[in-house]
């Protein structure tokens, strides 16, 4: 059961990284298309921060306890802290990273809680992994990520 609490753990503090990130770049983003761009960090980081409580008592459930400290945080979190406003286009190319990287963690936690048969938290990360996949389409879609991830794109059949 520890390496699922880590995990949850892990977890925890990537998704409240992500979280934090999303609400800076709420507040700082700049541009032609301002309000679009308020708009949609708003309803990213408001959506992540809907998650967080429910993290932090998946990890009570399992007999964890919850890290609540910045220190911590910056500990565990596999989302690297954001100290520097950057410009609109490099807000979005880091967030779908960031996206990225919190379903890495989910996935992660995912495996453990159906290794140790905890299928209600099993039920509840596939849940936020599903949420994560659409932040990845929304993000991906405004347009505005950096010029060699857009290129990237696979395959523009429908
Ligand atoms: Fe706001």
């Amino acid at each position: 059961m520890d390496t699922l609490i880590d995990s949850m753990k892990v977890l925890h503090a990537t998704n409240f990284a992500f979280y934090l990130k999303m609400h800076f770049f709420h507040w700082n983003v700049t541009g032609p298309n301002f309000p679009q761009y308020h708009e949609f960090f708003g309803d990213l980081y408001e959506e992540i921060h809907g998650a967080v409580d429910d993290i932090a008592e998946h990890i009570r459930s399992i007999e964890g306890y919850a890290p609540g400290s910045l220190q911590r945080f910056k500990d565990l979190s596999l989302v690297e802290d954001q100290l520097e406003v950057i410009p609109a286009h490099e807000m979005f190319t880091q967030a779908l990273m960031d996206n990225n990287t919190v379903i890495i963690a989910l996935k992660n936690a995912y495996k453990l809680a159906n290794d140790h048969d905890e299928v209600g938290l099993s039920n509840y990360l596939q849940d936020r992994i599903d949420a994560h996949k659409k932040h990845g389409w929304m993000i991906r879609s405004t347009g505005m990520l950096g010029m060699a991830i857009s290129m990237a794109a696979p395959s523009t059949s429908t």
